[in-house]
């Protein structure tokens, strides 16, 4: 059902429930004692939605608008912004106390939205009731794990300073504080079962069981990675998934996971890059009860046993801190791990996925990544193409815009052309978000050469910033040290060679190499 549609049920809706467009809005207000029980009532909700809400509110600052949350009724528990925002906002009753469902306050963004269990943007003479057609507002569900609606996440203001992208704002922080709630309950939950797992940082990312399988690959590259995935994946062998940012590296790794025998096991992801240095074998390995400081006194266990008979993705491994690299290389080397304060040995069997997003073999090379923990983990190399190396992007590019809104948006050849003249740094993901900004921009669901043309013209310009910043804050020393590098590598590591090269003596060459790490 594409939004136009939907705003006309709503329409119909509230002619069906006796309002009239000309009615006044409702200034129903609970009062204070209620309130303050409503927000009891919701405290974990609103605990875990005012960090997102935070995080919002830079956005909303110089257009003057607010950011809301509700509960699953769509009674407001709390607004933030500016002041001056929200005694603006006020004057429609878009304030903590007041209702927003659709009987009383006509189609509106957060009561259409409960209706409709989707994200939804009501601008202006969009809403039911005409005293509401000088606001625009967005507004997406928050959903409990079984996809019960909790809450609401909603952007208001005036129509004539209307943040671009509102309803991509509301729809990821709904996400994001979906997640907080998911992990929250995860950990109240007994430790030893869990069924949802998350990165340290505390995004879900993968559950067990099964997956969507959404790899779009109509080229031949692609399918030649497909084809080696699925080779591969009923093995027990390492795979390393190598590729550029947003190229689909996770992707291939829940592929493989849930084409292996281990499908219907646990596919456990691990963010290498953001797991705390003081946490790392406890994360990894799990700790018996009382180990340190702070820890549980029954004891927890780490990714590995939680992995079990499954398949650990470790991703990021480029940011990997030397400390984690010896701790891993110890597990997969030995198959075997101890829980931190214990001596226990236990045998694992999980299969391990790796993703880089740089160059390893030159990471081994600089002294960056051990090279024993390299060649385990090397296993079967897939090289995930870059898009701009890939010849079905139209293809793609359909297969993307229906995953946005069902079959709502289409794109006419002139944009195709466009974008197929774009490099796409960023990839698939890149895609995803021209595409869903594009959207944002036509009012008709066609997608036409021109906005793709200004999306990506706009880019050229904050490219074009982005590098001279990059030049100004591109230190002397990170100059010199890359310089060093070279020479090194040129010479063999040889410094009186190097020192002669560089036109600097030994001891100098010496105090630098201590300088930049580099001994
Ligand atoms: N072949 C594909 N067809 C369709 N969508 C894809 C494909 N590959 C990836 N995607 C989508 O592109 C986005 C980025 O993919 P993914 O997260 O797997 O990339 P990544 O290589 O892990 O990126 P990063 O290095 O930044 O973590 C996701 O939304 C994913 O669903
Ligand atoms: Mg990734």
């Amino acid at each position: 059902m594409d939004a136009k549609f939907r705003l006309e049920s709503s329409f119909q809706r509230c002619e069906k429930n006796g309002l009239q467009r000309e009615n006044p809005i409702s200034d129903l207000l609970m009062n204070e004692k209620s309130l303050k029980e409503l927000k009891k009532d919701n405290s974990i909700l609103i605990d875990e939605s005012m960090p997102v809400l935070k995080n919002l509110h830079p956005y909303l600052v110089s257009a003057g608008h607010v950011a809301i949350l509700s509960d699953h009724k769509g009674n407001i528990l709390l607004s933030l912004g500016e002041p001056k925002s929200l005694t603006k906002m006020q004057k429609y009753f878009l304030q903590p106390g007041s209702n927003w469902n659709e009987e009383t306050k006509g189609t509106n963004a957060i009561g259409t939205a409960i209706i409709e269990k989707r994200s939804i943007r009501v601008h202006g003479g969009e809403h039911f009731l005409m005293q509401n057609e000088m606001i625009t507002c967005s507004a997406s569900p928050i959903l409990s794990e079984s996809q019960e609606i909790i809450g609401i996440i909603d952007i208001s203001g005036v129509c004539h300073s209307e943040i671009p992208y509102a309803l991509a704002l509301t729809s990821m922080a709904a996400e994001a504080i979906s997640n907080r709630l998911i992990v929250k309950a995860f950990r109240q939950k007994s430790s030893s079962t869990p069924k949802i797992f998350y990165l340290p940082n505390q995004i879900p990312i993968g559950e067990t069981k099964s997956f969507p399988l959404g790899i779009y690959a109509e080229c031949e590259p692609m399918q030649k990675c497909l084809r080696l995935a699925s080779k591969v994946a009923p093995t027990n062998h390492t795979v390393l998934l190598e590729g550029e940012t947003g190229t689909g590296k996770e992707e291939f790794a829940k592929f493989i996971h849930q084409k292996s025998q281990r499908s219907m096991e646990s596919f456990i992801a691990i963010n290498c890059g953001s797991v705390p240095e003081a946490l790392i074998e406890s994360e990894l390995f799990g700790y018996s009860g009382g180990a340190f400081t702070g820890a549980s006194v029954k004891g927890n266990i780490g990714k590995f046993q939680i992995a079990a008979k499954g398949t650990l993705f470790l991703d990021e491994i480029c940011s990997m801190s030397l400390r984690m690299q010896a701790a891993l290389l110890r597990a997969v080397q030995e198959k075997k791990i101890s829980p931190v304060g214990s001596n226990k040995e236990i045998p694992t069997n999980v299969r391990i996925i790796a993703a880089a997003n740089q160059d390893l073999n030159e990471m081994v090379k600089q002294g960056k990544f051990r090279s024993d923990l390299y060649y385990r983990l090397k296993g079967i190399t897939i090289s995930i193409p870059p898009l701009r190396e890939r010849t079905d992007l139209k293809g793609l590019i359909l297969d993307v815009l229906k995953d946005l809104d069902e079959n709502s948006y289409s794109i006419d050849e002139e944009a195709i052309e466009l974008l197929k003249t774009y490099d796409f740094p960023g990839n698939i993901r890149e895609l995803q978000s021209i595409l869903l900004q594009a959207s944002f921009q036509t009012d008709d669901f066609l997608i036409t050469g021109a906005t793709i043309s200004a999306l990506l013209e706009s880019k050229e310009t904050s490219h074009f910033s982005k590098s001279s910043c990059e030049i100004s804050t591109h230190s002397l020393e990170d100059l010199e040290k890359e310089k060093i590098l070279k020479v090194l590598k040129l010479f063999n590591g040889n410094h009186s060679k190097a020192s002669k090269e560089l036109n600097i003596g030994r001891s100098t060459l010496y105090r630098k190499l201590k300088k930049y790490d580099l001994l």
